[in-house]
């Protein structure tokens, strides 16, 4: 039945339905007419029906049976009364074609990001624009700044997001914390490290450089070593979960291993924030930074960051001038900080309604269930891949469930693959990159993007055009090896739900 079917269901009567919402009985009966209730009332109706119809619902089904199309005026035509005389020799500086307002189509994001946005976190994003020190926006931020607390597992006072994507929060680590002439210890196992090494070159740190094999996570021992013949290091930095393999290192011994050496830790959490656990506060990590745009299910362009006690008193106690005034922490936290704020910068306020919601939604389904979803859909995504013959990167123990990096099928053109994919199904996954480039796929389920759904479509479209280029695999099978993945988990949860109320009665 469709929402607005269910609504009349659930007050009884069109009469009722149009009462409650104080429209003219009309209005109802359209909506029942066509079948759907317009966009516009979405909030509105999760709020009526206290969350039993919620605004996703509404927008999916509206957008669905009335796709929004917005017609760009004819060039030249004012809005705002007849054209001004002489506005044509303007017209030698316009792009060379007519341009449209521009729609995007309709993709499933299955590559490393960005993932897709949930309905929610979009309708936030939309709602009018406030000033960014409103008293409302003000306590907007607190509330941001308490969830994101919540999502880094933290009490640490600076914990707030960064204007800027991921790697402006990994600038602002690196600049706050290396000064000209520290030594910093790098651990490189993919494309992220090496970014790494760049910010400490360019904050005039020396960089001394760990590698890994890209698809091994950063070896412990090594770290340990590097550290025992480096007494003076005084920052160790690694990728906690790296994008370019789907691999994933011990965050924890490592940052233990870096303080028994008394060196500071910086950790990248830009692809695991959300999917797996990231303790900050148990693992005692110093200084950490995420993006927005992964496993937490939110727009590009925010940077998620937290500093300890350790490192703001580190970092105040710098004698020197912070290389970056817009990254500069203690001109920032006259913005973000617990007291008066004053201006900084024009923060991007639809931007952080956006993450707002979007770490609502977290909080709402828990984030040790968010993980578990992460594990449950990988576990039947990888079922699906290996029973068409494809091989993973990264050793079982080190893999990342959100972040799925399997070595190409032999025989087929990998670029056309993905080309095929994304023009016939939409659906877009990751190519390798540096070393692995041509060598390796990449399929990411993070945050909203990680549905059955999704993994359905997905192992479904790649049978279809592995079978299509030629490749000897098996229609069906992929989808069939996910079907049992998921029933072999569910009766699994089944049973141990049985044990634990046995063990209660
Ligand atoms: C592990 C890792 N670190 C840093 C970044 C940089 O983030 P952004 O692209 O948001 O600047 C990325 C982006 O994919 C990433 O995966």
């Amino acid at each position: 039945m469709n929402c607005a079917g269910r609504l009349v269901e659930l007050f009884g009567s069109q009469a009722e339905l149009a009462r409650r919402l104080s429209v003219d009985r009309a209005v109802v009966s359209n909506w029942i007419k066509v079948g759907y209730v317009p966009a516009r009332w979405a909030m509105e109706i999760e709020q009526l029906t206290g969350g039993e119809i919620t605004a996703a619902e509404i927008l999916n089904e509206a957008t669905v049976r009335k796709p929004l199309k917005l017609k760009s005026r004819p060039d030249g035509e004012s809005l705002f009364g007849s054209p001004l005389p002489g506005n044509e020799s303007m017209n030698n500086y316009a792009p060379a074609k007519r341009i449209h307002s521009f729609h995007p189509p309709q993709r499933t994001l299955m590559g490393p990001g960005p993932t897709e946005i949930h309905p929610r976190v979009l309708t936030t994003m939309s709602q009018p624009a406030i000033g960014y020190l409103d008293p409302i926006f003000v306590d907007m931020m607190e509330e941001l700044k308490t969830l994101l607390r919540y999502v880094y597992q933290t009490k640490n006072a600076l914990t707030f997001p960064i204007s800027g994507p991921g790697s402006v929060g990994m600038e602002f680590c690196f600049v706050n914390m290396v000064a000209p002439g520290d030594k910093v210890l790098v651990c490189r196992n993919g494309v992220f490290g090496a970014r790494m090494i760049e910010n400490v070159e360019r904050c005039g740190g020396h960089p001394i450089v760990i590698d890994e094999t890209w698809g091994d996570p950063v070896d412990p021992q090594k770290l340990e070593d590097a550290l025992k013949s480096n007494r003076d290091v005084r920052v160790v930095a690694f990728v906690h979960a790296e994008t370019s393999t789907g691999c994933q290192s011990d965050a924890k011994l490592l940052t233990e291993i870096a303080h028994r050496y008394g060196a500071l830790v910086i950790v990248d959490a830009v692809t695991s924030l959300g999917g797996t656990p990231v303790l900050v506060d148990e693992w005692g990590i110093d200084a950490i930074y995420s993006a927005s745009q992964k496993c937490l299910s939110c727009t590009p362009g925010l940077s998620p960051v937290s500093f300890s006690e350790r490192v703001v008193d580190y970092v105040k106690a710098r004698k020197d001038k912070i290389k970056s005034w817009f990254m500069d922490m203690n001109l920032l936290l006259g913005y973000w900080g617990a007291s008066q704020r004053t201006y900084h910068h024009t923060a991007p306020t639809n931007a952080l309604f956006a993450l707002h919601e979007a770490l609502l939604l977290l909080r709402e389904e828990g984030l040790e269930n968010c993980w578990a979803r992460h594990h449950r859909h990988h576990l039947a995504l990888k079922a699906g891949l290996e029973s068409l013959g494809l091989r993973y990167l990264v050793k079982d123990e080190y893999q990342l469930p959100q972040m799925n990096a399997v070595f190409c099928a032999q025989g087929a053109d990998e670029a056309e693959v993905r080309r095929r994919l994304l023009n016939e199904f939409g659906l877009e996954i990751g190519a390798g990159l540096g070393p692995l480039a041509g060598k390796i796929w990449r399929f990411g389920m993070m945050g909203y993007s990680c549905r059955a759904d999704n993994v359905m479509l997905c192992l479904a479209a790649l049978g279809s055009v592995l079978s299509d280029l030629g490749v000897a695999v098996h229609v069906g099978d992929a989808e069939a090896a996910a079907h049992a993945a998921y029933a072999s988990q569910h009766a699994r949860a089944a049973q141990a739900k049985k044990k634990g109320q046995a063990r209660a009665a």
